[in-house]
């Protein structure tokens, strides 16, 4: 399908579509979901935040190895949750990879099976992708062990306070 930019054994990866904004808002509106997700992330209100949402996020894509993407399963057309590559803060010629999902999609390997994926893409186009995850975000930091990513130890650097520091390489 056209925006598809992945296709894995379960999933499509994809721009997204204004028809995703309720779901869009469900995701971000979900405390759980947005204190992973960098400093003080506020939750989502309404439905025109997740339309600007969906603007901004398919915007990510213009430049090469960056994206933000929906991760839909196949099966169901279900928007499972997303999957990105952007610039960390301050430093965006350096690329970080990041996934997060809907409460409903979780425990069945959608985030690694996308995140693999979008990693192996990243990887033909940039030198480097990181990953930072909170140093208690177990699920987010197995994800990242199980792409392949290997574990740099504590930083600083991005975001306020230590975050765990995942790298790989071609
Ligand atoms: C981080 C996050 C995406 C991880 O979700 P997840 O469901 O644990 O990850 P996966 O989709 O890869 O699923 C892996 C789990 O599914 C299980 N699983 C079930 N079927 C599976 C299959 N077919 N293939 C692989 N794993 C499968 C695995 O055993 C694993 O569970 P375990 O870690 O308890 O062993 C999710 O917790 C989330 O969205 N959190 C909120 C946002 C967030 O933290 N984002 C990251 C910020 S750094």
């Amino acid at each position: 399908m056209s925006g598809t930019l992945l296709r894995t054994a379960r999933l499509d990866v994809r721009r997204w579509r204004d028809a995703d904004a309720p779901r869009v808002l469900d995701l971000h509106s979900r405390p759980e979901v947005v204190r992973w997700l960098g400093d003080d992330v506020a939750p989502m209100r309404t439905l025109q935040q997740a339309c600007e949402r969906i603007a901004g996020d398919n915007g990510v894509a213009d430049r090469p190895g960056r994206g933000h993407w929906a991760v839909e399963v196949r099966e169901s057309g279900v928007v499972a949750g997303s999957v990105m590559l952007v610039g960390l803060p301050g430093e965006a010629e350096l690329v970080q990879i990041g996934w997060h999902l809907h409460p409903d999609c979780t425990g069945r390997g959608y985030a690694r099976e996308a995140a693999a994926a979008v990693l192996e893409h990243g990887l033909r186009q940039l030198p480097e992708v990181l990953a930072l995850t909170h140093l208690d975000n177990y699920p987010s930091q197995r994800v990242a062990l199980a792409i392949g990513m290997v574990d740099a130890g504590l930083t600083e650097r991005w975001y306020a306070g230590p975050s765990r520091l995942f790298r790989a390489a071609p």
